[in-house]
């Protein structure tokens, strides 16, 4: 397959001439600065703010791509990968004219960001056992498809798809894939960020929202090759990542072991969810997880989702969604959360859970 990214790219985006600011006009060290119209005299704060932030964000990028192996150049970072979905549409696909293929149940952000772009979507379902329906895809891919977005591990369903099946689409789809990262962190299953040289219409999003504790912050991360990266670049607005983000989440960076450590237990404590939430009366299915939450099918998701919240325990109700009938997502909490979540469902009992 060829790939040549010129035949992806929007035209306005080609042609566009970035915002140059006031940090990007000046990188050196000074003793005055008087070039960006900021507060010379501070901030009310213990902290300074008063100075904008790095717009490329290179400290934060270099400690990255030391914990990950991918060289900064090939990390863009974005407000929450929110925003690098976001600028995935405002850089490929035109309005009214391109589309992109998304594989429900997924991340509801691919179709919203979709419809705000004003960019059509193409749904094909995963299979009945969550898997990519990779004919599915094969038919609905046509000469204005531009991106396909899949989520592996998989929101709301947990499970990681079959990497056979993901390299299929790498291999023979002319477009973009994005994989959607976010949880890796909590899978049994190897990142696609290594693939990088392989592959040059791969985007993989990682996220700091969620295995590092950091939802806060907003940081969301994309890897891909350094072409894709500079196009991004020169979308996205100028300070995307504020100062205390940058700073707060570069002091988290360092402490890896801490992180490690809550993932191991994440991980033991889904496994021991899973069996003690499969032994409940009002559970029919608790689906394999390689995230940090369980699909769980219940005999009456609505009537468990409000007894809970009675208790002031609050889930996801997934059970309108298709392929999730039935379903409640549920956060692998604390052991102690988990106890109290299990000790009220275990209360319900099955004729009046209906
Ligand atoms: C699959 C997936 N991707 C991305 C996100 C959002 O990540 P961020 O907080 O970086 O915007 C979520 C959040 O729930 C998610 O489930």
């Amino acid at each position: 397959m060829d790939f040549d990214i010129n035949n992806l790219l929007r035209e306005n985006i080609k042609r566009l001439v970035p915002y140059s600011s006031a940090r990007d006009e000046f990188k050196g060290e000074a003793s005055i600065y008087l070039d960006a119209n900021e507060n010379s005299f501070g901030s009310p704060l213990p902290v300074a703010y008063n100075r904008y932030p790095d717009p490329m964000q290179w400290k934060l990028k270099q400690r990255i791509a030391e914990i990950k192996g991918v060289p900064a150049e090939h990390i863009f970072i974005g407000n929450g990968s929110d925003e690098v979905i976001d600028i995935m549409y405002r850089a490929f696909c035109n309005p009214g004219v391109d589309n992109v293929l998304i594989c429900p149940p997924t991340y509801g952000m691919y179709e919203v960001s979709a419809h705000i772009n004003d960019v059509s979507i193409k749904k094909v379902p995963l299979t009945s056992d969550f898997q990519l329906d990779i004919e599915g895809l094969e038919l609905a891919v046509d000469e204005q498809t531009k991106l396909i977005f899949v989520c592996s591990p998989n929101n709301p369903t947990g499970n990681a798809l079959n990497r056979n099946d993901i390299e299929l689409l790498l291999n023979n789809f002319g477009g973009i894939v994005v994989i959607d990262e976010a949880y890796i962190n909590f899978s049994r299953h190897r990142s696609f960020i290594q693939e990088l040289t392989e592959y040059p219409n791969l985007v993989v999003m990682q996220t700091l929202s969620k295995a590092w504790g950091l939802a806060a912050l907003r940081v969301g991360m994309a890897f891909t090759s350094t072409l894709i990266v500079d196009v991004m670049n020169k979308i996205k607005p100028p300070y995307n990542i504020g100062q205390a983000s940058q700073a707060l989440a570069l002091e988290a960076l360092q402490r890896v072991d801490e992180v490690n450590a809550w993932i191991r237990e994440t991980v033991a404590e889904r496994q021991k969810l899973s069996e003690e939430l499969g032994r409940l009366a009002v559970v029919l299915a608790v689906y394999p997880s390689d995230a940090n939450f369980l699909l769980v099918k219940t005999v009456d998701p609505r009537g468990i989702y409000r007894q809970l919240v009675d208790k002031g325990i609050i889930v996801r109700d997934r059970s309108r969604v298709e392929l999730c009938e039935g379903c409640l997502r549920i956060t692998v909490g604390t052991p102690e959360e988990n106890r109290a979540l299990l000790a009220v469902m275990e209360a319900i009992p099955l004729a009046t859970a209906h």
